[in-house]
């Protein structure tokens, strides 16, 4: 292996993969192009547009923004992790497609992750707060209306998940 280049272990969706990355070699370009995550979408490479977001320790990270290298040890989540163990959708993904959340869905898998991070944040989010989640994600078709309701179904639908079998007592 070249000097340059370094072993390192990543941990995407549950799932160790080891890979030999260069020192700068950026977290959305490992993922994308040695991992073969390609749901996590490269935009504006800059930091600006958010469609690179994964979670990373479940915070929102910009995956354009941070070296492979600085991502090993930590719990990575890409959009690919976001449906339940079954297959199913996912609340947020689920609550994309009740509430029409996406047209071209360039920046849909930035939203998918973001949204999850915020709603396991604030699980009763307003429509002002639901504003704020995705205030550093940027889309050029929906004019994000149906993103913020989609934010507000997703936090309901997470909710029902995590009430008891039987509803509340
Ligand atoms: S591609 Fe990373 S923020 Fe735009
Ligand atoms: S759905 Fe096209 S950029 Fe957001």
């Amino acid at each position: 292996m070249s000097e340059n280049q370094h072993e390192i272990r990543l941990t995407v969706n549950g799932t160790d993969h080891d890979v030999a990355v260069p020192a700068r070699r950026l977290l959305s370009d490992a993922l994308r192009h040695d991992l073969g995550f390609t749901g996590t979408h490269v935009g504006c490479e800059h930091g600006v547009c958010g469609a690179c977001t994964v979670l990373v320790d479940g915070q929102p990270m910009r995956s354009c923004l941070m070296f492979a290298v600085s991502a090993a040890g930590h719990d990575i989540t890409t959009v690919e992790g976001l449906a339940r163990p079954d297959g199913e959708l996912g609340p947020v993904q689920q609550a994309f497609r009740e509430c029409h959340g996406l047209q071209c869905g360039f920046c849909t898998p930035g939203f998918l992750t973001t949204i999850t991070a915020g709603i396991a944040e604030n699980p009763e989010p307003t429509e002002d707060e639901a504003r704020d989640m995705i205030a550093g994600n940027l889309c050029r078709c929906t004019g994000y209306q149906n993103i913020v309701k989609a934010v507000c179904r997703a936090a309901e639908l997470a909710r029902d998940d995590r009430a008891p079998e039987g509803g509340a007592a």
